[in-house]
């Protein structure tokens, strides 16, 4: 007879393989159903896969072709397609030719052109004097950032301007200022201010800022290349205390994901300054509520105008919003082309950065700017406050620096002060005291163009 420890040992035992067994089923389960549901997707992340899709294919047209109505400005009030089309073709002067559009910085998009028109382009067989060419370039939906409408007898009817005119260029493929789109770019080549002077009617502007019409053109023709002045329809200040022009250089739009707060002055998010944009700077029809412009003593003219709480019937911005911030904070900064820099130099420049240069404690790799509230008062980066106190926060945010080789153009930080890399270098070596030797700050240059 079996005594009783000997029968509890059995029993253990098999109760022992019995769970061995249940585990192991469980386990070659588990593995099944991974093999099974690898490349494989749950209807919910099936769901936000194509959100994303629908989000980047509307938030590109948006941003390339979608004027927000603001032709009711643009042309409406300024009647700036007649300046375009010319005497000849129903407007005023003498009309823009698309030398002249080229030789303002607006770039023409080479995709939106037929082929029989390309090859006529290079064979020279286009007349680029004559102002109707470019309101054949607008019918294509050709000119980067400009939209034009145009009436049944084929005469322009309107024209209305898009996120692409400041923040896009293209790649000079065919000719300068002829190529493939580069969204995100900063166009430094574009003339804002040249170009709004172009408008037979600056009326409405001059009774916004309370000055003359004169004076308006004056201000429009001191920006120069690559700027614009995002606070002048807010303050009214046009010039800076050394009587410079007080207009900003136009910034990348790509690399953004990651960072904090937009724009010079860190006024807040990509899509806070998006609708700010599209409402108070393009003239869009929107909504828009930002209550610190009601400041009558920081922001006389926008607390006068009421930009605090913008409120449109119909709004044609706040649906586009989302897409539109969506596309943005996917673009890609560039990376540098090979060849562009001395790549053993900048992994030595790398080094300093981090280390000696103290650079990487505000620009911290690999975003460039601080995570977190990436803000600075002008004290803490040796300049002047003029800018900065021209925004709510009333300092400098840290700019994230990538892709910095595609905007050398204009200069560097927000006035473009510094007209080189090398400059910004010595500006922080005497500054931050770093005590830099002259091959650190070679590396430094070389490293900050390969970014
Ligand atoms: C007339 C030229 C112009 C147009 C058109 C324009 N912008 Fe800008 N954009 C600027 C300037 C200038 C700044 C810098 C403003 C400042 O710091 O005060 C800027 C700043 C920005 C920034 C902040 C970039 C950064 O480094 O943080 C974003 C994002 C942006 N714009 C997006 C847009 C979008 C989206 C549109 C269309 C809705 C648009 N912009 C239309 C000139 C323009
Ligand atoms: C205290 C924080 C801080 C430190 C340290 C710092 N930066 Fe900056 N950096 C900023 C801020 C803020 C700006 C924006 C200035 C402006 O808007 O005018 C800026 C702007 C720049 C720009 C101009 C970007 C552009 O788009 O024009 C470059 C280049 C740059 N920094 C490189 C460096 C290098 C190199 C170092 C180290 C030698 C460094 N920074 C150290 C805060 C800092």
């Amino acid at each position: 007879m079996m005594n009783t420890s000997r029968l509890t040992k059995i029993s253990l035992l098999l109760l022992a393989f019995a769970i061995a067994l249940v585990v192991m089923d469980r386990r070659s389960d588990a593995s099944w159903s991974e093999d099974q549901n690898r490349g494989k997707s749950t209807e919910s992340e099936r769901r936000t896969d194509s959100n994303a899709e629908r989000m980047l294919a509307e938030g590109k047209q948006t941003f390339r072709f979608d004027t927000f109505g603001d032709e009711a400005f643009w042309s409406d009030a300024l009647q700036l397609h007649r300046a375009i089309a010319g005497a000849n073709l129903g407007g005023v002067g003498t009309g823009v030719s698309p030398k002249t559009a080229l030789a303002v910085g607006l770039k023409v998009d080479t995709d939106a052109l037929p082929g029989s028109l390309v090859s006529q382009l290079k064979h020279g067989r286009v007349n680029l004097d004559d102002p109707a060419t470019t309101l054949a370039l607008l019918k294509l939906n050709a000119v980067v950032g400009v939209k034009g409408s145009f009436n049944v007898d084929g005469s322009l009817k309107s024209v209305g301007i898009t996120c692409a005119l400041c923040h896009s260029t293209v790649d000079d493929s065919f000719a300068p200022g002829i190529g493939q789109r580069l969204d995100g770019w900063a166009n430094r080549d574009l003339n804002v201010g040249a170009i709004a002077a172009l408008s037979p009617n600056l009326q409405p502007v001059a009774q916004l800022l309370g000055v003359d019409e004169a004076t308006v053109r004056t201000v429009l023709q001191s920006w120069g290349p690559g700027k614009f002045d995002a606070e002048l329809f807010l303050d009214g200040k046009a010039f800076r205390p050394d009587g410079k022009s007080a207009a900003t250089l136009l910034p990348p739009a790509f690399g953004l994901v990651g960072v904090n707060l937009h724009t010079w002055t860190g006024w807040g998010s990509v899509t806070h300054w998006n609708a700010f944009v599209a409402n108070l700077e393009m003239h869009g029809q929107g909504t828009f509520y930002d209550p610190r412009l009601n400041d009558p003593v920081k922001f006389p003219i926008a607390a006068r105008a009421g930009f605090g709480n913008v409120r449109s019937n119909p709004d044609l911005i706040t649906a586009k919003l989302p897409a539109l911030q969506f596309y943005q904070l996917a673009i890609p900064a560039p990376a540098a082309p090979a060849g562009s820099f001395d790549p053993v130099a900048a992994g030595r420049g790398a080094v300093v950065f981090n280390n000696q240069a103290k650079c990487s404690t505000c620009h911290v790799p690999p975003i460039y700017t601080e995570p977190g509230w990436n803000m600075h008062t002008p004290a803490e980066i040796g300049i002047d406050d003029f800018q900065a106190k021209r925004s709510p926060d009333e300092r400098y945010r840290t700019a994230p620096l990538k892709g910095l080789w595609t905007h050398q153009k204009g200069g560097f930080y927000h006035d473009g002060r510094f007209s080189t890399l090398r400059e910004v270098v010595d500006h922080y070596n005497s500054f931050l005291g770093t005590n830099l030797t002259e091959q650190q700050k070679a590396d430094l240059v070389e490293y900050l163009k390969s970014l």
